[in-house]
C-alpha cells in the first residue's frame, strides 16, 4: 500500500438542523435553515488525518449524486487519495443531525451507498489496504466487512484501529486484534458485559482490555481521554477547555488524528495528546469535516 493510513468506512452527507429542543413524539417544531455538510465517520476520520499531513487513502462508497461529489471534494481537498471512493448504485448516505443550543447532537443515519461496502468490494482493492501501516475501521458499514478487513489487514502486518461507533457487538476474534479499540463512554457501556455504570475510567479500560484488544482508548468528552495497553498503566489525558459549538464528528477528529500520529511513529500516549488537541478545535467550530484543523493551525 502507498498510503500510511487507510480509512475504510462510511461517507455521509450531513443534513444539519439547529433546534431549540428535541421534539417529543407527536410534536412538530420549527428548526433553522437546513445546512448540508460532508460527514460520515469514515470520511471524517480520513479528512482529519489528511489535514494533519498524513498519507491517507479512503475506501468508501457514495452515490452518483451531488452529495457524492461534495464528499469526494472534501476528501481530496484534505489531501486524501480518493482513487478507491466507489460510485455505487444507491444514493449517497445521509445523516440527519439535530443540534441543540448546548452543542449536543442527535444523529440518524440512512445508510444508502454505505451498504455496498461488502467484503467482495474490499477484496477487489486489497492492495490498497492490506499491509498499510495502519488500517482504520468504524461500524457504519456492514459488520462482516469490518471483520473481514480487520482479519486480513492484521494478517498482512497492518496495525488495526477499530472505532466501535456506532455501538455494535464485535466478534472476539476481531476485538483481539484491535490496537487500539477506540470508544466513547456509551460505546464502552454497550461493549462491556453488564455495562460500565459506576466504573472509574481505569476500571473501564480494564473491563475493555478484558475483551481482548491489545490497547484501548476511551474518549470522555470534556473529561479528555483515558488509554491503556495490555499489561500497561492506565493513562488519563485531560481535555483542552473549550466552548462547545458543535460536537458533531469530534470523536472522528480524535480517531483520525490518533491514526495519523501512530502512523508517523508516535506511541499511544503521544498520539492521544495530539488527538485531544485536534478534537478540541473540532468542537469549537460548526460541522464535522469542516471543523477539523490543518497541521499548520496546531503550531506543530
Ligand atoms: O461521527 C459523526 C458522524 O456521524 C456525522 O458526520 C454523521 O455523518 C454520522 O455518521
Ligand atoms: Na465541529
Amino acid at each position: 500500500s502507498e498510503s500510511d493510513v487507510v480509512v475504510i468506512g462510511s461517507a455521509n452527507a450531513d443534513l444539519i438542523l439547529e433546534i431549540d429542543h428535541r421534539p417529543r413524539g407527536g410534536e412538530t417544531i420549527l428548526g433553522s435553515d437546513l445546512v448540508v455538510m460532508p460527514g460520515g465517520k469514515g470520511a471524517n476520520q480520513a479528512v482529519a488525518a489528511g489535514r494533519l499531513g498524513a498519507g491517507v487513502a479512503f475506501i468508501g462508497c457514495v452515490g452518483p449524486d451531488a452529495y457524492g461529489q461534495m464528499l469526494r471534494t472534501s476528501l481530496a481537498e484534505a489531501g486524501v487519495d480518493t482513487g478507491r471512493l466507489h460510485v455505487a448504485d444507491l444514493p449517497s448516505a445521509n445523516a440527519i443531525i439535530l443540534v441543540t443550543p448546548d452543542g449536543e447532537n442527535s444523529i440518524i443515519v440512512s445508510p444508502g451507498a454505505n451498504r455496498r461496502m461488502t467484503p467482495e468490494l474490499l477484496d477487489g482493492c486489497r492492495a490498497t489496504w492490506a499491509g498499510a501501516a495502519i488500517v482504520v475501521l468504524q461500524l457504519e458499514i456492514p459488520l462482516d466487512t469490518v471483520a473481514h478487513v480487520a482479519t486480513h489487514a492484521h494478517r498482512a502486518g497492518s496495525r488495526v484501529l477499530v472505532n466501535a461507533a456506532p455501538a455494535a457487538m464485535l466478534d472476539d476474534e476481531v476485538l483481539a486484534l484491535c490496537d487500539p479499540l477506540v470508544v466513547n463512554e456509551s460505546e464502552a457501556d454497550f461493549l462491556v458485559p453488564g455495562g460500565t455504570t459506576g466504573m472509574s475510567p481505569a476500571e473501564m479500560t480494564d473491563a475493555l482490555l478484558a475483551l481482548g484488544p491489545l490497547s484501548v482508548v476511551v474518549t470522555l468528552g470534556a473529561g479528555g481521554a483515558v488509554h491503556a495497553e495490555r499489561g500497561g498503566d492506565v493513562v488519563r489525558t485531560p481535555a483542552h477547555r473549550v466552548q462547545a459549538v458543535d460536537t458533531t464528528g469530534a470523536g472522528d477528529a480524535f480517531v483520525g488524528a490518533l491514526a495519523a500520529e501512530l502512523a508517523a511513529g508516535a506511541d499511544l500516549a503521544g498520539a492521544v495528546t495530539l488527538a485531544n488537541e485536534v478534537a478540541a478545535v473540532a468542537v469549537g467550530r460548526r460541522g464535522a469535516q469542516a471543523s477539523y484543523p490543518w497541521r499548520a493551525e496546531l503550531g506543530r
